[in-house]
């Protein structure tokens, strides 16, 4: 069995990643979880510590296979740039620094397209990064970080994944920050109008958090050593008019959209991931468009 360390498995994305694993391969999920947060994890089979990244004994955790770096300040609200940089990029390099010494020579690490900001879509690689709040700024420090460390270290495969935005089961302890989908399911669900910045036709490039655990699956499998990041989206814009309308439509619903003045200036109006680079190189491709994401997701949280 291979053993793989899961960061931040209690949270969204980790814990979703960290049960998908667990079925066939020994997990150990760390996290300084939350209350609530835990029951993301009732079907996992791995062990679970409580700790902080940014102070763990990791030695004591012996030698991993691969390491998958969930955890992070992951409110893109966050103004306290000392908290945002030593979660974000000073744990991480401790991480990797852990990886190193103990011959770990895979980390697959959550990045972002906040790295892009407010930049032109489609988003791509090639892009120089231009984030737009100190979240961003933080991804970005993580990639170059992943850069550095791979220069002095050949042996490795530092494989960043620049989540769009996802969505799915397990994101509720997220609350505000929690997805657009999510936001106006809970609307919709709960008899009220679907609220939404004027005029609904800001778009996301919204990706279903099964699609993310699969780019992780990815990436572990990924051959080539040196530090990569690549997109991890859909490729399809989705206005949030069309969402109210799928969501309508899954939930029965047709009450009209209350839409209001966005009060953000480094608001993302829209996001679009290229996805060329990671199709080809990374052989990643979504299972889900966001119609049937969408679908899934409504029909998981009516049965809950
Ligand atoms: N959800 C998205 O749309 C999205 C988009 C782009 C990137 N990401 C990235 O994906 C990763 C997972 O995000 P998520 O959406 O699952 O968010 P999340 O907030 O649910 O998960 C992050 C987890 O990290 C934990 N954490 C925070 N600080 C910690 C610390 N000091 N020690 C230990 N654990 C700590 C939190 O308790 C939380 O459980 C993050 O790195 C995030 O930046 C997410």
């Amino acid at each position: 069995m291979a053993r793989y360390l899961v960061t931040g498995a209690s949270g969204f994305i980790g814990s979703n990643l960290a049960v998908h694993l667990s079925q066939k391969n020994e997990v150990t999920g760390l996290c300084n979880s939350t209350p609530g947060s835990q029951d993301n994890l009732r079907d996992f089979k791995g062990k679970f510590i409580k700790g902080d990244i940014r102070a763990f004994d990791y030695p004591s955790l012996g030698r991993f296979d691969a390491i998958f770096h969930q955890a992070a300040v992951t409110d893109t609200t966050v103004t306290d740039d000392s908290l945002m940089h030593s979660t974000n990029v000073l744990a991480f390099v401790k991480i990797l620094e852990y990886a190193k010494s103990t011959e770990c020579r895979k980390v697959v690490y959550a990045s972002s397209a906040a790295t892009y900001g407010k930049g032109k879509v489609p988003m791509s690689e090639k892009d120089v990064p231009a984030p737009a709040n100190i979240y961003g700024e933080s991804k970005v420090e993580m990639e170059k970080a992943a850069k550095r460390f791979a220069a002095m270290s050949p042996e490795m495969s530092l494989v960043g994944l620049r989540y769009f935005n996802v969505y799915g089961p397990q994101e509720t302890h997220k609350m505000h920050a929690a997805s657009m989908i999510y936001q106006l399911y809970k609307q919709i669900s709960s008899g009220k109008a679907p609220r939404v910045f004027k005029w609904g036709e800001q778009f996301r490039d919204f990706i279903y958090v099964k699609d993310v655990v699969l780019a992780n699956l990815k990436a572990l499998e990924f051959p080539e050593r040196g530090a990569y990041a690549f997109n991890v989206g859909t490729g399809i814009p989705t206005s949030f008019n069309q969402v109210i309308e799928v969501l309508n439509s899954a939930l029965r619903a047709s009450k009209p959209t209350d839409f209001f003045d966005n009060p953000y200036d480094f608001y993302q109006d829209q996001t679009q991931a290229d996805m060329d680079y990671s199709q080809k190189v990374l052989k990643f491709r979504c299972q889900f468009s966001p119609e049937a994401g969408i679908r899934d997701y409504v029909t998981i949280l009516k049965t809950n």
